[in-house]
């Protein structure tokens, strides 16, 4: 997507003052303006809101122009012509990659979710290596952005995975570009800012590890609940926004407790509830069986509610010696 044709001072109503307050809010083009939205441009420019929205509109009908943005009324053909731009990344265990049908998705949010050890933290880890391998093998030649709220991140383990897959460390450790999130309103700052780092740095996945915890941390019991389940849903709809603009595709993880009393209703209740629930266009229900893990596809609009085997290795997630895919 050429630059200089989504410059903010492009648009009508944006002279240098407001363009340098734009971009300290970490809004560096029009299409970064529309996926923000009125509400947050209202408060980085001091503006009312109405006159953002109008700002907002402009952004959206230039866009429109441009072709880079659908408009509101569209053909069939047209979003089916969109849908055919998305592409998948391998996630390393055929198992998996066929429960999702051929791997993880761009312009979608895919959510793990499970208990502690699932393997959430190791799909995350195995997916930084696998986006990069040739589209031949699964990969789609591109680098991956990993957003740490909880320090788990570890170069150790990309340089594993990347080992044990044939691929050079040292190249695959120089295409993940790594974030820690400190709070909340930190990791939407981070989220906010990706435009221009996917664009420059060929970015096809960006994890989110944990998206969740922050909220979980800072909005602790009943009186806040509203709140947090405002902010996160905030928060996930900018991911989704993002990964559709940028078709890139979104990994977010989930800690959910194994509950006591599995025989009765869901033993998987995600603790974001069911605002990242309906904001992720995938789920992914991860458990523990012996050395196996094992995935379930949760509520997907096409996808079979059926699960799938893998394990941990050295090459991240991998599939079990003898192939034992589950059919529910
Ligand atoms: N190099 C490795 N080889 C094999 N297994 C490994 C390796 N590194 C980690 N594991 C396994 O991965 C598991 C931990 O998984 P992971 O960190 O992905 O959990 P998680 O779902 O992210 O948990 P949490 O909710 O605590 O973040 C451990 O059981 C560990 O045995
Ligand atoms: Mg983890």
């Amino acid at each position: 997507m050429s630059k200089e044709e989504l410059e903010l001072d492009t648009l009508e109503g944006i002279g240098p003052v407001t363009k340098q307050k734009l971009i300290d809010a970490g809004i560096y083009t029009i299409l970064d303006l529309t996926i923000r939205g009125p509400m947050e441009i209202a408060d980085a420019l001091g503006w009312d809101l109405h006159r953002a929205i109008e700002l907002c509109n402009k952004a959206r009908m230039k866009l429109i122009e441009l072709g880079k943005l659908e408009k509101d009324f569209v053909s069939a053909s047209e979003v089916y012509k969109k849908r055919q731009a998305i592409e998948r990344i391998t996630t390393g265990s055929k198992n998996l990659d066929d429960l999702l049908g051929g791997g993880i998705e761009t312009q979608a949010v895919t959510e793990f979710y499970g208990e502690f050890g699932s393997g959430k933290t190791q799909i995350c880890h195995t997916l930084c290596v696998t986006v990069q391998l040739p589209r031949e093998k699964g990969g789609l030649q591109a680098g991956a952005v990993y957003i740490d709220t909880e320090n788990t991140f570890r170069p150790e383990r990309i340089i594993e995975i990347a080992s044990a897959r044939g691929l050079n460390p040292e190249q695959v450790l120089q295409r993940v570009i790594v974030a820690k999130a400190y709070n909340s309103a930190h990791q939407e700052l981070i989220v906010g800012e990706l435009g221009s780092v996917i664009n420059e740095n060929n970015i096809k996945l960006v994890i989110v590890d944990s998206a969740v915890a922050h909220f979980r941390v800072e909005f602790l019991g009943r009186s806040t609940l509203a709140e947090r389940q405002q902010r996160l849903n905030h928060f996930m709809h900018l991911l989704l926004r993002t990964a559709e603009a940028y078709n890139v595709a979104f990994v977010v993880t989930n800690q959910v407790q194994a509950a006591p009393d599995v025989f009765f209703g869901d033993p998987s209740k995600p603790t974001g509830g069911h605002v990242v629930a309906h904001t992720s266009t995938y789920r992914i229900y991860l458990r523990k069986a012996a050395k196996n893990r094992i995935a379930r596809m949760v509520d997907s609009p096409y996808h079979p509610e059926r699960e799938a085997v893998f394990i941990l290795n050295e090459k991240g997630i991998d599939d079990p010696e003898e192939e034992t895919p589950r059919k529910k």
